[in-house]
């Protein structure tokens, strides 16, 4: 093997598809999947890469610092793509402690644990961080997040993932550590936990539940698809200019309401349902504290740099989604039992 990479949190969304494309397409590279399976990651999301010879499973909790030692000890890793993460905002709101844990002191255990394995020869090595755009705040009606925009979190899980950012950097200015970091807007696409926008709706419409809609539905999100967030991370891995960070978004504003409209009529048609039927189920309920308006990315210097670009048709990612969910009700439904049922009753009821 040429190479080996660490990727942290292969078993939750994004990481799954990021662990799929890397494991496929560079067969000559070792892929070591760390992640604790957390509620939100699951080894069925990755199946059909499992068997492959250049792709190890390592059950690791990044929050325990002898975990990492331990898993930098069994490998010599010249690459590491940060993915682990406590993802969702609105359960950084009900318990943010967690989110600290995971997100910040998780974070730095992985840097030390490159720095000491590293021993100050970056010849090669590379700490990649995965973030997100809600570092930046919460915009009115106009503007963008550049690369440049001050950082303004709003919500624990923002809060922590700016303060895991800004670690990343210190090490890079205070120890040399090569990093590279990108931004994100909201990802959507297969194997999303349901406990997200997308696939909740679409998991209601088909159970015939409540669309909850927080507030009045207009903030607005920039939604891309996961395997275009999966190739600007292979793209911004190989040719990224270590120390900087890339914005990365889908140029794909929709306001919450017009988003779940459009699912309505999509599932309209594919359940064979008369037009109009789901749209009676939604629900306009509690907003979330602190709800930021609206996030917008400006991806220019990733398209420039790197020449990256998304697929251009939000209705073509929109239609693949909602076939993938409706094709794996087993995935779905062993998702939404048991402790599912439990958030989902603690979150919703009553709101
Ligand atoms: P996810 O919640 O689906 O998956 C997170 C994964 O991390 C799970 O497999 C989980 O088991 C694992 N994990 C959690 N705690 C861990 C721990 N202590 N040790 C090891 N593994 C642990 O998240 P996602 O939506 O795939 O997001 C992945 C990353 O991308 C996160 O860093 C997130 O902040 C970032 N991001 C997400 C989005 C989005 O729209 N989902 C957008 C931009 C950035
Ligand atoms: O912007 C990137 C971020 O996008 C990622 O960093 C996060 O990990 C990811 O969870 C996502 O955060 P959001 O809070 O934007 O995503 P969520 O799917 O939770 O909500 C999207 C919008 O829909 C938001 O405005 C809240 C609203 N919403 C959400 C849920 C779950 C509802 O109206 N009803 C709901 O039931």
């Amino acid at each position: 093997m040429s190479r080996t990479i660490l990727i942290t949190g292969g078993a939750g969304f994004i990481g799954s598809h990021v662990v799929r494309r890397f494991v496929t397409k560079y067969p000559d590279f070792l892929i070591v999947n760390a992640d604790k399976l957390t509620y939100a990651g699951n080894l069925e999301n990755i199946t059909d890469i499992e068997q492959n010879k250049n792709y190890r499973f390592e059950r690791t909790d990044i929050v325990n610092k002898q975990d990492v030692i331990n898993l930098f000890g069994k490998y010599s890793f010249d690459g590491v793509i940060h993915l682990a993460a406590e993802s969702h905002v609105d359960r950084s709101i009900t318990g943010p402690d967690e989110f600290v844990f995971t997100n910040i002191v998780g974070t730095l255990n992985l840097l030390n644990a490159a720095r000491n394995s590293w021993k100050d020869n970056y010849s090669g090595k590379l700490f990649y961080h995965i973030s997100t755009d809600e570092v930046y705040g919460s915009l009115g009606s106009e503007g963008y997040f550049t690369e440049e925009t001050a950082y303004d979190p709003r919500s624990p899980y923002s809060a922590s993932k700016a303060s895991s950012d800004h670690m990343v950097r210190a090490f890079h200015h205070t120890f040399g550590l090569p990093v590279v970091i990108s931004n994100c807007s909201n990802n959507y696409g297969p194997n999303q936990f349901p406990e997200k926008l997308i696939p909740l709706i679409i998991n209601n419409i088909k159970n015939n539940k409540p669309l909850p809609v927080y507030g009045k539905g207009e903030n607005i999100r920039d939604w891309l698809y996961v395997e275009d967030h999966a190739s600007a991370i292979d793209l911004i891995f190989h040719r990224g200019r270590h120390g900087d960070t890339y914005n990365i978004g889908g140029n794909n504003e929709w306001k919450n309401i017009d988003l779940i409209l459009l699912l309505c009529s999509i599932m309209d048609r594919k359940l064979k349902r008369p037009a109009g039927s789901s749209e009676k189920l939604i629900t306009y309920v509690k907003d979330r504290p602190g709800h930021d308006m609206r996030y917008a990315i400006d991806s220019s210097k990733l398209q420039k740099e790197l020449g990256w670009s998304p697929i251009p048709d939000f209705s073509a990612g929109l239609e693949k989604t909602v076939d993938w969910y409706l094709a794996n009700t087993r995935w779905l439904e062993r998702i939404i039992s048991g402790e599912y049922e439990k958030y989902y009753e603690m979150m919703y009821s009553g709101r």
